[in-house]
């Protein structure tokens, strides 16, 4: 059922009778300040075991407003999925930051990273739209940006019980370390190519389409019901 609402609603036709059904297209945006509202109420969704697993301690709505609220779109990137009904579904957070020498005891040291700038990525998806590869895209989607603008570490913070995050994080090749019940990942990244490049300016351009019309359905919608 959930499926369906990310579903091509031709495909049934198309596909070969018997074959496994394709996991649905996803479609990531990057996130703009219209969207805030939106965050918002994705995160409130997050039940506290998801509280816990995104933000690493059960943040209270009241927190998770002032970090909706905190998020500086000038400098960090924010993407999101949204549903065919126009709802957002997932948010990942990449936040740059000014890479620092002495940092965590198991973060890299500054031999191990070149740039100035390091990424850091966090994600959430709502439990309604899960296993559906929306965490891997934004995933893959913030490491291709990261790559076009001349990152070339991306970490993330999770608690080693995080099997999903753990799985994702393998799956993209990343170097884990567990310490104490949390992990930090990080991934090199190669640098920019020409290919990184269109890819990501492919997947915004048909992401802005994909949201304009259900952006302008929702609105269509609302008004007849009005
Ligand atoms: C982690 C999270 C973002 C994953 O989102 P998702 O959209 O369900 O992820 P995907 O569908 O892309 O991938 C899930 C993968 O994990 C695998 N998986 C699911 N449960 C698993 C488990 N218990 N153990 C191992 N792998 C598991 C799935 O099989 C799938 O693998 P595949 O793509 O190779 O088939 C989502 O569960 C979530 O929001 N959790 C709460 C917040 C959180 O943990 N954030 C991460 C902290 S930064």
């Amino acid at each position: 059922m959930v499926t369906k609402l990310f579903q091509n609603p031709f495909s049934g036709w198309l596909k070969p009778k018997g074959a496994k059904p394709a996991r649905p297209a996803v479609l990531v945006k990057q996130l703009e300040e219209r969207d805030r509202r939106r965050m918002l109420k994705h995160f409130i969704g997050l039940d506290d075991s998801d509280r816990l697993l995104r933000f690493g301690t059960v943040l209270p709505d009241q927190q998770v407003a002032a970090y909706v609220n905190k998020i500086d779109l000038g400098r960090d990137t924010v993407y999101g999925v949204y549903n065919r009904v126009f709802k957002l579904v997932a948010v990942g957070h990449l936040a740059f930051a000014p890479k620092q020498p002495h940092a965590a005891p198991n973060a890299l040291t500054d031999k191990d990273r070149d740039k100035d700038t390091v990424a850091e990525f966090g994600v959430s998806v709502s439990k309604s739209a899960r296993g559906l590869g929306i965490g891997t895209k934004l995933f893959e989607r913030a490491a291709i940006h990261c790559r076009n603008c001349d990152v070339d570490t991306l970490y993330m913070h999770c608690l080693s019980s995080n099997q999903t995050m753990m799985h994702i994080a393998k799956k993209a090749g990343m170097q884990i370390e567990r310490d104490y019940g949390e992990a930090d990942a990080h991934l090199r990244l190669l640098p920019a190519s020409p290919g990184t490049v269109l890819q990501e300016a492919l997947q915004e351009q048909f992401a802005t389409i994909d949201y304009t019309l259900k952006a302008n359905t929702r609105a269509a919608v609302k008004w007849f019901e009005r």
